[in-house]
């Protein structure tokens, strides 16, 4: 390091990545009255999140009866049994105050004709356990992660969160009793580099979508915290668990929204037939994103893809009305344009399964703090390291994540504490409840 000037800062808190984890960590720290600082290689609004199009979850019950019960049992099944369920009931129980914070910060939700927040249909979200799909998530017409991101950007800077943007995180410094201390950081415009010091360091660095040829991520989505944690010798979890959205625009990848099929759109393949009725008979094409493409996949193996090549499936919005198109789904109308030159109230979008999440990454216990193997602990606290977001395994997801988790992942907090998992680091931690069965004795098989 001698060889090198550093530019030396002193924080309470330093959240790396302002998406939607990062943003709502940096405001919840900065809320609680911590020296809070965000350091980003992108400006805030351009981050990742600001590409999430469908939606945030919530059992809010805007359009019919719902209950965080229910929300909690459909994320324990798309997660394929896999999820940490003590993350999940908290997730699913503390949702709707954290949509209603939102709202409160400003976030532009689409309305219902009673003014309500407007709730769509998304994959896996069903009633009763499992009966019938349900309206639970919370949108901003298609552009949901964008209203939000904005949202929370103007919050940050109202509470003054420091932001340090186009400022490339490098590394951990860890100390030799395994406690982290900060982080150093590299100045994109001039090459200066920075040591940050810090009670708490966040990692809300995203996922590594871009470690595939074909993804809906930003390029911007490198996997950064998970190698500086890897670098300090410490673990990742569940690696393998990568999800693939169904409907990337085929060939391009970017995305089309889950929220087409939840406004009534639905699959074809070559022979025109709406083939997801014989994959998943109760939900059809609303299915969880897991089981949706890998029944496209079969479709395409077996010979019944579309195209030339027969190597995609058709997506078809053009029998629903033009104005929902224009009030509900504008951004996708316009991707579809661009990337498939295809008018959607005429023609089928051709789609194909995309590299879209990464359920697995930094290891974490539910309150968002780093663990460890030591001394035989495989949940030992790491001092002073949080990940939130894609970039950390809680794990709520397990191996599926439902969509719509990943926003509210990103914001759920105990409504009786404004403080954001960073100030939660600087207290000392809960204990963590017994690991139980519950959804095993509320299931319906
Ligand atoms: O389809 C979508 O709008 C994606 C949402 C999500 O991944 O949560």
């Amino acid at each position: 390091m001698a060889a090198y000037t550093w530019v030396d800062h002193t924080f309470d808190v330093v959240v790396v990545g302002a998406g939607g984890s990062g943003l709502r960590a940096a405001l919840g720290a900065a809320q609680a009255g911590l020296k809070t600082a965000c350091v980003t290689k992108v400006f805030p609004t351009r981050s990742h999140t600001v590409a999430a199009q469908g939606g945030i979850s919530a059992s809010l019950g805007n359009m019919g009866e719902d209950k965080w019960q229910w929300h909690m049992f459909d994320t324990v099944k798309g997660s394929d049994w896999l999820g940490d369920q003590d993350a999940i009931e908290y997730l699913t129980r503390n949702a709707p105050a954290a949509v209603y914070e939102l709202e409160h910060w400003g976030v532009p939700f689409s309305r219902t004709e009673e003014g309500k927040i407007y709730q769509r249909a998304f994959g896996g979200m069903t009633k009763n356990f499992g009966e019938a799909p349900i309206q639970r998530t919370c949108a901003a017409a298609d552009r949901t992660g964008h209203a939000m991101l904005h949202t929370m950007y103007g919050q940050s800077l109202r509470h003054a969160v420091d932001f340090f943007i186009e400022f490339f995180a490098l590394d951990l410094i860890m100390d030799d009793e395994g406690v982290c201390r900060g982080v150093t950081a590299w100045k994109l415009d001039d090459g200066t580099l920075h040591r940050f010091r810090a009670q708490t360091v966040v990692l809300a660095t995203g996922g590594y979508g871009r470690a595939y040829l074909s993804c809906t991520s930003a390029h911007t989505c490198t996997g950064d915290g998970g190698a500086m944690v890897l670098r300090a010798g410490l673990p990742l979890q569940d690696m393998e668990f990568v999800q693939f959205h169904p409907t990337g625009i085929f060939p391009a990848g970017c995305l089309i929204t889950e929220g087409a099929r939840g406004e009534g759109g639905y699959l074809t393949n070559s022979n025109g037939e709406r083939f997801m009725e014989r994959y998943a008979p109760t939900v059809k094409d609303l299915a969880p994103r897991d089981m949706v493409s890998r029944a496209m996949t079969l479709e395409i193996r077996e010979g019944r893809g579309v195209g030339p090549n027969k190597d995609h499936i058709n997506l078809h919005l053009d029998h629903l009305d033009p104005k929902v198109l224009h009030e509900r789904l504008p951004g996708i109308s316009e991707s579809a344009k661009v990337f498939a030159g295809v008018d959607v109230t005429r023609q089928p979008i051709p789609v194909l399964p995309t590299v879209h999440y990464n359920m697995g990454g930094i290891q974490t216990n539910y309150h968002g703090e780093v663990v460890t193997l030591k001394n035989g602990n495989p949940d030992e606290v790491v001092p002073g390291l949080m990940a939130v977001g894609e970039a950390a395994c809680v794990s709520v997801h397990g191996a599926n994540r439902l969509g719509s988790n990943s926003l509210i992942v990103t914001s759920s907090r105990k409504p009786s504490s404004p403080s954001s998992a960073a100030s939660t680091a600087l207290s000392p931690a809960a204990p963590t409840p017994a690991k139980t069965s519950r959804i095993a004795t509320i299931s319906t098989g």
